[in-house]
């Protein structure tokens, strides 16, 4: 059901569409707006634009409510598995055990990489950053898979989108293991998705390695929550380069790009070198103070989110998962987790924090448990593009198979200089 909105523009009245959706906000449709009025809108940050129709996931940012499908993410995260939601996510609906058992032979049959790309490899420092690895290594995937590069084709869409779902644990172990030295460890077929990654990234040929079925069942989970999540900063960069005509896996590799700022996937690796920073819960107040401090650029990383201005659900399930991992661990008192405990519980009854809406979000408290599993901070983002793949896939596929889908191109307000004539060199002071 749509309705019509009026807009005064020089004391001209322009009608623009008002379109609903299922649930959440509606629309105001302002296609037609500057062939109309000659101008354009002014949204910087995007905070109250919506670039596309989707039908993908729904965030409630004042409830806290996260939908992938219309399935809240807790039921999802509890009941299933990451490659149930990866199906849920391509497909729409949760699969049957047929449908199921089908996609994941598919997948484990598209785990590993062509073995030249482990020259690749060799031309890094051993020392540089994984995301850059990810970045320069997923993009080159489109100059091994010809077959999978022609976005017109929807058999090619489909197989280049199983290699990236599949393929990035691969490619995301091997930039860890390069990273320590050690040699790279293939993909096992008789494994699920995150047991094999977990033994891509820590088995040894010296010896057999045995999955912690807590830690893999922990991980699965922990890629569930970082699958989709709507219009984001990384997610709006594949749709953008997608919308170009881009090959899916150049397209992915700007989304990784994108991910790694600290404002956004970055932000778990930052937030565990704050806790460290910090280190002890009595120079909690000192860094509250910073964060709250105008003239100072700090922010507390992993706190606050463009859309939730109430608890990241996800965050809540992160937490839980926290304790579990240090459980099975032995870890009794991890004094990091001390510190983001107390810190959360301090920032919480804080007026800055409460006027602002700031809440942990998921970034919050997955660098803990990440850390406590055995990864490097530098590994985090990866993990977090690792399990964001399919969201962007999904993404890139709803937009791509959108019959009125154009090449996305803003506009600006200019402000620079006006029209002037050219300055001879000679000429100029
Ligand atoms: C992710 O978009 C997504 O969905 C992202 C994500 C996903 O799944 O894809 O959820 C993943 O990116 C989570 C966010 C991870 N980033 C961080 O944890 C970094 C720390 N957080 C901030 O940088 C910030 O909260 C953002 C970037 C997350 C959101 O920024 P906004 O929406 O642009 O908000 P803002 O910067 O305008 O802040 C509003 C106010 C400001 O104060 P005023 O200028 O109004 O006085 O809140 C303050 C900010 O200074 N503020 C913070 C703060 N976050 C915002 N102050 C201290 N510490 C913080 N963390």
């Amino acid at each position: 059901m749509s309705s019509n909105s009026t807009l005064s523009v020089d004391n001209k009245a322009v009608e623009l569409p008002v379109m609903e959706g299922t649930i959440g906000p509606s629309v105001i449709d302002i296609s037609k707006l500057y062939a109309q009025t000659g101008m354009f809108t002014y949204d910087p940050g995007f905070t109250s634009t919506a670039a596309t129709e989707a039908k993908i996931t729904y965030i409630d940012g004042d409830k806290g409510i996260l939908l992938y499908r219309g399935y809240p993410i807790d039921q999802l995260a509890e009941h299933g598995d990451f490659l149930e939601t990866c199906y849920l996510l391509l497909y729409g609906e949760l699969p049957t055990a047929a449908q199921k058992a089908d996609f994941d032979y598919r997948v484990t049959r598209h785990t590993m990489v062509h073995d030249q790309m482990n020259r690749l490899f060799t031309g890094f420092r051993r020392d540089a950053h994984p995301m850059a690895i990810m970045v320069a290594c997923v993009g080159a995937l489109s100059a091994f898979y010809h077959d999978s590069t022609d976005i017109s084709d929807p058999h090619q869409r489909m197989i280049a989108s199983m290699r990236m779902i599949a393929k990035m644990p691969t490619l995301a172990a091997m930039a860890y293991k390069y990273s320590i030295g050690q040699p790279f460890v293939y993909p096992q077929n008789d494994l699920d998705y995150t047991s094999n990654f977990l033994r891509m990234c820590f088995a040894v040929p010296a010896e057999e390695y045995k999955v912690n079925p807590v830690l893999a069942r922990a991980l699965d989970r922990i890629f569930i929550l970082h699958a989709d999540h709507e219009q984001n900063a990384s997610t709006s960069t594949v749709r953008l380069a997608g919308s170009s005509g881009a090959n899916p896996f150049a397209c992915i590799a700007a989304g990784i790009a994108c991910l790694w700022g600290p404002a956004h996937g970055g932000a778990n690796e930052a937030a565990l070198k704050m806790l460290e920073e910090i280190g002890t819960p009595d120079r909690i107040p000192e860094y509250i103070a910073k964060a709250k401090d105008k003239n100072d650029p700090f922010r507390l990383m992993g706190f606050g989110h463009r859309v939730y201005k109430n608890y990241d659900p996800r965050a809540r399930i992160m937490q839980k998962t926290t304790h579990e991992v240090l459980n099975e661990l032995g870890i009794k008192d991890d004094p990091l987790l001390d510190v983001a405990m107390e810190l959360e519980q301090i920032a919480l009854k804080d007026e800055y924090f409460i006027e602002k809406k700031l809440y942990p979000n998921i970034d919050f408290y997955s660098g803990i448990t990440l850390k406590a599993m055995g990864f490097p901070t530098s590994m985090f983002t990866v993990l977090f593009a690792l399990a964001r793949t399919v969201g962007w896939i999904a993404q890139w596929s709803e937009m791509i198979e959108d019959p009125s889908q154009r090449i996305g191109r803003p506009r600006q307000l200019y402000t620079g200089a006006p029209q002037r004539p050219y300055i001879l060199e000679a000429r100029r002071g």
